[in-house]
């Protein structure tokens, strides 16, 4: 956190040379500057003096935050949960043992993550009830973290918060140890980053294109999308009254290059395949059957860099729409079969 009365010299340095300029505006008086300048620090800077016990706290809790944040603080409705997950244990050494890996705890709770008690005093002082931030007096703020730490194990029921004994409270905080700065993100830290990715894999694609569709049968779910937004700016509504043929996702899969690459198929050597799982039935190789000729599939898709991925799901899927209204059923077709035959279609023209 750092200080608002930073931020407030800043405001009243552009105020003054506004004021100066334009003759509008006055100094902030010493009360203004007090009413924003409220901020806690984790040494206890900025803290005022009160204090608060569990006891009063649990009224505050009832009347002012349960309805939002549940009885015990496990309520994940209106924010996430803020209680929970933490033990004894993880008080006396100050890490969560729900925070490390391989442990999944349902939820990631405040408690589990908070470092910093002034950071939760600070918080519910200036922002919380949420309809009505600000409200509380410091007393209460003492007594309702007094009742969320009660609630987290950290202080026993009698206890009493206070500006005197914060600082010992903070010695209890279970992940009052978690909180490090050694990365990146952390200003002069020099640290690795969070997160440990090795390089990419191997053969990736030089031009990635990333683009989106919408498959066949969804394309008029919604109306034509070109009708609904406007015509000028970044995004121009897709026309969804055509099948969308061209546009399908292509994430310039390096696996859809080398099938297309490798391959140098004969329809000699496929129409075995198409017959033993009657395709032959629906499908002939020059002409229209009841589905599309294999010669018009092949054409169609011959610009596509993804064309032998797309059809062996698509032979297996089946679908409509793309070529007309009558559907294709699923088939069931093994995967080396429905390859083969959608490498042979992807050479752009067979015969
Ligand atoms: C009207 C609903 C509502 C009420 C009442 C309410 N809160 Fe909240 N509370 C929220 C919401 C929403 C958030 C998340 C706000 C955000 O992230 O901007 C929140 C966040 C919090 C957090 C921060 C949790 C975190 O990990 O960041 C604390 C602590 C908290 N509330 C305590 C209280 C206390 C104490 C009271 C009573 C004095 C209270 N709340 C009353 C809705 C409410
Ligand atoms: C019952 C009839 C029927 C059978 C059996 C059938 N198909 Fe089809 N096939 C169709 C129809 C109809 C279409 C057009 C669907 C559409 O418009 O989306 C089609 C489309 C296709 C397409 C083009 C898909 C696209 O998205 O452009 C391919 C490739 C295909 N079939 C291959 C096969 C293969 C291989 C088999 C056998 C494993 C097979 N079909 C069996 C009726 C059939």
């Amino acid at each position: 956190m750092f200080s608002s009365k930073y931020v407030i010299a800043l405001c009243l340095a552009l105020t003054s040379f506004a004021s100066q300029a334009q003759g509008i505006g006055r100094a902030a008086t010493p009360n203004e500057i007090k009413a924003w300048d409220i901020d806690v620090r984790p040494d206890f800077k900025g803290l005022p003096k009160g204090a608060g016990s569990v006891a009063s706290g649990e009224a505050v809790w009832e009347t002012k935050c349960a309805s939002c944040h549940g009885t015990f603080g496990e309520s994940n409705s209106v924010f996430f949960q803020l209680v929970g997950y933490t033990n004894k244990k993880d008080v006396e050494r100050g890490n969560v043992a729900t925070l490390q890996l391989g442990h999944d705890a349902p939820a990631r709770t405040m408690t589990m993550k908070l470092p910093t008690i002034s950071t939760l005093w600070d918080y519910i002082n200036r922002a919380m009830p949420w309809t009505a931030p600000k409200s509380l007096k410091p007393d209460e703020v003492y007594a309702v973290t007094a009742f969320l730490m009660n609630l987290a194990e950290v202080v026993p029921d009698d206890f009493v918060l206070s500006d005197k004994n914060i600082a010992e409270v903070q010695k209890r905080l279970p992940n009052r140890n978690g909180m490090t700065t050694k990365h990146a993100m952390w200003p002069g830290a020099g640290g690795k980053p969070d997160t440990q990715g090795s390089a990419c894999v191997k053969n990736c694609g030089t031009d990635p294109k990333i683009s989106s569709s919408i498959p066949a049968y969804a394309m008029t779910a919604h109306g034509n999308l070109a009708d609904q937004n406007r015509a000028w700016g970044s995004i121009i509504g897709l026309d969804t009254s055509k099948p969308m043929m061209e546009e399908v996702a292509v994430i310039n899969a390096p696996q859809a290059k080398l099938d297309k690459a490798s391959s140098s198929i004969k329809t000699s050597e496929v129409l075995p395949i198409l017959q033993k799982n009657t395709c032959t039935a629906c499908h002939a190789v020059a002409t229209k059957v009841m589905g599309p000729a294999f010669k018009d599939v092949a054409k169609k898709y011959a610009n596509r860099s993804d064309t032998a991925s797309y059809l062996a799901g698509k032979i297996k899927s089946g679908g409509t729409g793309v070529w007309g209204s009558i559907p294709m059923p699923p088939m069931s077709i093994s995967d080396a079969e429905s390859k083969k035959i959608a490498q042979w279609l992807s050479q752009g023209s067979v015969d």
